[in-house]
């Protein structure tokens, strides 16, 4: 049966977190994986978690089966956080996930059941996983020009040229906010632009959501997606709580559906939860949970807030401090876009053999194409992040 099967490749972050764990250098940098650090290094359990978990062990009776659709509180409960209390949600419908990525494949699957010769543009660059995720549902894939490495920036004419040429047949994966893995994001009214084209065209929104809270704040990283459920007839949402609830191994998240009327939405539910039961039947339980005891209780809720806000803030002043120490170190603007940049990662000007320059010479490690985590610095690391890019950028 596996005689013919090659090794998979080796994933590249992993090797990466192996290599940097071999490192004896005490002074190495770890600029790597896509998990949030705070000031010691660490990835530490919120407190709102930890408390939920509590009265979740106190108060949970049974471990029956939940079934496909998951924990309905947690379904409604997340609606509500993406948009907001003032909104018509009578077309949007969620089902529980493993994690954002199993929103991903599920919305996948579903979208190829519904239309078996679409396409799906991704953003060049785009999450590496959004590639096989795509692939393995059976979707054409597609990319859209999107980043420019001369300005750091969006390469927006060029973004709406080529989505110019979709059409009904055609699906655009869109990250939400915090763009992964540059940093850029639209402006509010570029945002516009995008929904007032998604419906001359037809073309249907797929957003990527995995950064809810990392930007700007609650509200306004929803700004867009918000935007997206009032202006647009069809849209479909991947939510993840890995990261804002910081609970990455719990494999929570959600598949968020908006369709053109509630019968229709119920339709496409209903079908999405028989691709579910198909596959891992039903989502784990705790995650879902935790973040459903936390957003229904205003005390536990307002605790969780506080401490995302901790968590952005800290982002925001580590990317202020390193674009002002390296406006310093190069007397040029040429870094500004940090400071401006969302999010946990932004995209380093450097070659490949730069970045390898990083990690023989320095033990600063950052992945390919120069996307490194924001929150992997620390105020004492930002002098000598600073001083290394400047050395191997000559
Ligand atoms: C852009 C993007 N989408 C989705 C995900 C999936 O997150 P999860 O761990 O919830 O599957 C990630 C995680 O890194 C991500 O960066």
């Amino acid at each position: 049966m596996f005689e013919q099967l090659q090794a998979a490749p080796p994933d590249k972050i992993l090797a990466l977190i192996g290599k940097f764990k071999d490192d004896p250098r005490s002074d190495k940098i770890d600029l790597g994986p896509g998990i949030y650090k705070d000031q010691n290094g660490e990835t530490p359990v919120m407190e709102a978690v930890r408390e939920a978990e509590q009265r979740l062990f106190q108060s949970q009776t049974s471990k029956a089966y939940v079934g496909s659709y998951g924990d309905e509180g947690f379904n409604s409960a997340i609606c509500s956080l993406i948009f907001g209390g003032a909104l018509d949600t009578s077309r949007v419908r969620a089902i529980q996930t493993p994690g954002g990525t199993g929103a991903l494949r599920l919305l996948a699957d579903t979208l190829k059941m519904a239309n078996p010769s679409a396409k799906i543009w991704l953003s060049d660059p785009t999450w590496p996983n959004h590639v096989p995720i795509a692939k393995a549902a059976g979707l054409e894939v597609a990319s859209y020009p999107y980043f420019d490495p001369a300005t750091s920036g969006l390469r927006f004419d060029a973004m709406m040229e080529t989505l110019k040429t979709c059409g009904p047949n055609d699906i655009v994966m869109l990250h939400g906010c915090c763009h992964n893995p540059t940093g850029a994001n639209p402006s509010f009214d570029q945002w516009k632009e995008i929904a007032a084209l998604a419906n001359a065209r037809g073309f249907l929104p797929f957003v990527d959501f995995a950064y809810h809270g990392f930007g700007d704040g609650l509200e306004e990283d929803a700004a867009a997606v918000r935007l997206l459920l009032e202006q647009v007839p069809e849209m479909v949402l991947a939510s993840s709580c890995s990261k804002n609830f910081g609970i990455y191994r719990e494999r929570t998240g959600a598949a968020v559906i908006i369709g053109p009327n509630a019968e229709r939405a119920d339709v496409v539910l209903s079908q999405m939860a028989s691709v579910a039961r198909g596959n891992y039947s039903m989502p784990p339980d705790h995650g879902a949970a935790v973040v459903r005891i936390i957003l229904e209780d205003p005390t536990l809720r307002n605790t969780w807030e506080n401490e995302l806000d901790t968590v952005r803030n800290r982002m925001l002043s580590l990317r202020v401090a390193l674009a002002d120490t390296l406006r310093s170190k190069t007397g040029t603007d040429t870094f500004d876009f940090v400071a401006h940049h969302r999010g946990m990662f932004s995209r380093m000007p450097v070659t490949d053999e730069q970045i390898d320059r990083l990690q023989s010479e320095f033990g600063i490690y950052m992945v390919g194409g120069g996307r490194f985590n924001v929150a992997g610095l620390r105020d004492s690391v930002i002098e000598p992040f600073a001083d290394a890019l400047v050395a191997v950028r000559g």
